[in-house]
C-alpha cells in the first residue's frame, strides 16, 4: 500500500515537473525575474545619488542581449550596433586625438562613482576609464586584465590614419556600436568620461610619443 502511494506520488511530481519545464520563459530568469528586479531595485538606499537609480534602467541594448544571453542573431545585432553609433557625439573641437599625457592618467584611473557604504567617492571624484582592468596597454604597467585583447602597440601596429583614429573614438565612446553585446562598457553614452577626455584616451593609443607605442 504505502509502495503505491509512494510511486504515485513520483508520478504526479514527475508530471508537474514536465508542465513547469514546458512553460515558455519569457524573460531571463523565468518566472522569478521581476521578483528578483523588484528585491535589487528595493536594495539601493533611497537616499543615494539619483543618477544611479537611472543607471538601473535598462535600455533595448542591455534588454535584448540579456534575452539572447549576448549572442542575438545577427540581424537584431546589426540593429543594435546602428542604433548605438547613432548616439556618438565628437568634441567641439572636432579634433579627435588629444593629450597623450592626459589620456594616460585617464586610463588608469579606477575610481569614480564608487557607492555604498564603507567608502563611496566623494562628488566630484575623478571619474577615469579603468582600462587596465580588462586590457594591456603601456609596458611599464603589469597589472591589467585580460577581458578584452592587449592594446600594447595599438598605433604603431593600426597606424593612426583618421579612419582608424575615429574607429577608436567610436569604440571607447560606445563599445556596442561594433559589437551588439560585447563586456565593454559605453563610455561617452551617459558622459562617464567626455569627449574630450575620450579623445586623449585615443591619443594614448595611438600617438606615436605615447608609451602604449614606444616601448
Ligand atoms: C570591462 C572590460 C573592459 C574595459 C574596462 C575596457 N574594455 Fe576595451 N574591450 C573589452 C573587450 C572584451 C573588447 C573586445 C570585444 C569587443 O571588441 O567589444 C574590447 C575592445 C577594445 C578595443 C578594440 C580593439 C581592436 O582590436 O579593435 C579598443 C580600442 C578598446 N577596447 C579600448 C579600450 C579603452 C581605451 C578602455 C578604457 C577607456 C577600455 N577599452 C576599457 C573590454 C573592456
Amino acid at each position: 500500500m504505502k509502495l503505491k502511494f509512494a510511486l504515485f506520488g513520483l508520478c504526479t511530481a514527475a508530471v508537474s515537473g514536465y508542465a513547469l519545464a514546458a512553460k515558455p520563459v519569457e524573460a531571463p530568469g523565468g518566472q522569478f525575474a521581476a521578483e528578483a528586479e523588484q528585491m535589487f531595485l528595493e536594495s539601493f538606499r533611497e537616499d543615494g545619488p539619483k543618477e544611479w537609480k537611472l543607471r538601473l534602467m535598462q535600455d533595448e541594448t542591455m534588454k535584448t542581449c540579456g534575452i539572447y544571453r549576448d549572442n542575438p542573431p545577427r540581424k537584431i545585432g546589426e540593429k543594435l550596433e546602428k542604433a548605438n553609433k547613432a548616439t556618438i557625439q565628437y568634441p567641439a573641437s572636432g579634433k579627435l586625438m588629444g593629450n597623450w599625457k592626459e589620456g594616460e592618467k585617464l586610463a588608469a584611473v579606477g575610481t569614480g562613482g564608487h557607492i555604498g557604504f564603507i567608502q563611496p567617492d566623494p562628488p566630484g571624484r575623478v571619474k577615469g576609464g579603468n582600462c587596465y582592468a580588462c586590457h594591456q596597454l603601456a609596458k611599464k604597467e603589469i597589472a591589467y586584465g585580460t577581458i578584452g585583447p592587449s592594446l600594447q602597440h595599438f598605433g604603431k601596429i593600426r597606424g593612426n590614419s583618421p579612419e582608424m583614429v575615429k574607429y577608436a573614438y567610436d569604440k571607447i565612446y560606445n563599445s556596442n556600436a561594433f559589437t551588439a553585446c560585447t563586456n565593454m562598457p559605453r563610455f561617452g553614452l551617459h558622459g562617464w568620461i567626455t569627449p574630450e577626455q575620450i579623445a586623449d584616451i585615443v591619443a594614448f593609443l595611438m600617438d606615436p610619443e605615447s608609451p602604449v607605442n614606444k616601448d
